[in-house]
């Protein structure tokens, strides 16, 4: 069974992201995908190049590095904060995403979905991260080509709550 690194967006207790995921980890065992949610992106701090250094790296950070490099692809469940990405998932991102040319999310492969109160459900976050998806390149080793993005199998699935 291949594993799927997840990530909650929301870090509140009652989230329905987190319900969102627990759904997907059991939609996703019918097709032999085991998703293991990495809990932590609380534990990570605010980013800060000075400590991205092999000396200083929280082990925090060691840890969702580690996961999201086992893992075969990631898919994330998130809200939508102020038309944008929450800050502790965009942290989380901000550290998977360095050092540029051996970051974890290179070339992994991606989804993304998101539960919102709101109208929107959630739309301009995940549109937010199909932009950081493109520039991080999750899918693909080449950048900003065309056939980068016509392979690019982010795929973004709106729920609303
Ligand atoms: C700081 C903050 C900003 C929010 N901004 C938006 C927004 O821009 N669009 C939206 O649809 N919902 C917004 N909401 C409402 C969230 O969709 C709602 O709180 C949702 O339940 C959060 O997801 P969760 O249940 O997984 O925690 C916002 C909520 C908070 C706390």
């Amino acid at each position: 069974m291949k594993t799927v690194c997840g990530i909650i967006g929301s870090l509140r207790k009652g989230s329905y992201n987190r319900g969102l995921m627990m759904a997907a980890v059991e939609v996703a065992k019918d097709a032999g995908l085991d998703i293991r949610i990495f809990d932590r992106i609380a534990e990570l701090p605010v980013y800060n190049s000075d400590d991205d250094t092999d000396e200083k790296l929280p082990q925090s950070v060691v840890d969702f590095k580690q996961a999201i490099g086992d893992a075969a692809g990631l898919v994330i469940a998130t809200p939508e904060y102020n038309y944008s990405v929450p800050g502790g998932l965009k942290n989380a991102i901000d550290w998977a995403s360095r050092p540029a040319g051996k970051s974890p999310l290179n070339r992994k492969p991606a989804a993304i979905m998101g539960a919102s109160t709101g109208i929107g459900g959630t739309i301009h976050a995940r549109s937010d991260w199909q932009a950081d998806a493109q520039v991080r390149d999750l899918d693909r080793g080449s950048r900003h080509s065309n056939e980068h993005r016509r392979d690019l199998k982010l795929r973004a699935l709106p729920c609303r709550a």
